[in-house]
């Protein structure tokens, strides 16, 4: 048995999450593509691990994540998901997978049946809310990513800051709102003004993670090659704002997990330096 406040050893379920959310619990969470890493994220205790579409970056090099296809993020989602002992398991519904209801059915059935993930995640506002339904009610835990959506990189033009002005902002609220009210399970903010992150976690009762999204939100998630100080953007001296390395002070790759996790947890991180603004 555990001790009464000792992480639970059982695979965590959304219905966690959501408890987390409701105790206060800060999330953690961080992407993995293989098997070693996601083993070491989750001995760490990280809580969600992602098998992102970020791979087309840090594992296969190319400059977005447009080109990665359905079959790589199973492929990844299976050598990931054995490894986790307790970490949730979510994958990416790639550029252009969900572009009709029934595309999105099939990939989500890939991700869920082949790559063992236990919801999918998917870019864009409002305009998915149908296809967040059609998913939800048919048993497909959905993750909605909103503000800095990397897979519109080519619409615009740049990765930015979201939702700065109020015209924006507005509309970024609505977008959560219609999201968890067609189904979805979680909300994933990218990008975006503290100030605006606290407000749509005021406005919706599931559980809000950030990355550059500041701290007024339940839980964190970065890019494991990131934190390591080995992805091509960060060695390349373009490093976002949001990024901290991890693999510093004589840690090793278990203990950069674990002092992230650590700091996750504690609220240490993000600090106002990784933020856009203040709550
Ligand atoms: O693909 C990914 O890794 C992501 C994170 C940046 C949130 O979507």
């Amino acid at each position: 048995m555990n001790a009464p406040n000792a992480p639970s050893t059982r695979p965590l379920n959304c219905g966690d999450l959501r408890a987390m959310r409701e105790k206060g619990d800060k999330i953690a969470c961080l992407t993995a593509y293989d098997a070693s890493f996601a083993m070491l994220a989750d001995e760490a205790g990280v809580d969600v691990v992602l098998v992102g579409d970020s791979l087309g970056m840090v594992l296969h090099g190319r400059d977005s994540t447009t080109a990665v296809s359905v079959g790589d993020i199973v492929y990844h989602s299976r050598c990931v998901a054995p490894m986790l002992k307790r970490a949730f398991l979510m994958a990416d519904l790639p550029f252009l997978s969900y572009a009709t209801l029934e595309r999105a059915l099939d990939a989500s059935q890939r991700l869920m049946q082949e790559g063992g993930a236990k919801m999918v995640k998917l870019e864009g506002g409002e305009e998915q809310a149908a296809i967040v339904e059609y998913l939800s009610i048919r048993g497909v835990p959905v993750c909605a990513h909103l503000g800095l959506q990397p897979q519109f990189i080519h619409k615009m033009g740049a990765f930015k800051v979201q939702g700065k002005d109020a015209g924006q902002a507005e509309k970024m609220l609505g977008d959560a709102r219609a999201l968890v009210a067609a189904g979805a399970d979680c909300l994933l903010l990218e990008c975006i003004p503290s100030r605006l992150a606290a407000e749509i976690h005021a406005a919706v009762d599931v559980p809000v993670i950030g990355i550059g999204a500041g701290p007024a939100v339940d839980g964190q998630i970065l890019v494991m090659h990131d934190i390591l100080g080995i992805s091509p953007m960060v060695r390349h001296g373009r490093t976002p704002r949001f990024v901290k390395p991890y693999l510093v002070d004589g840690r090793d790759v278990a203990g950069a997990f674990a002092a992230y996790v650590a700091e996750v947890k504690s609220g240490a991180y993000p600090a106002a330096e990784h933020s856009f603004g203040t709550v």
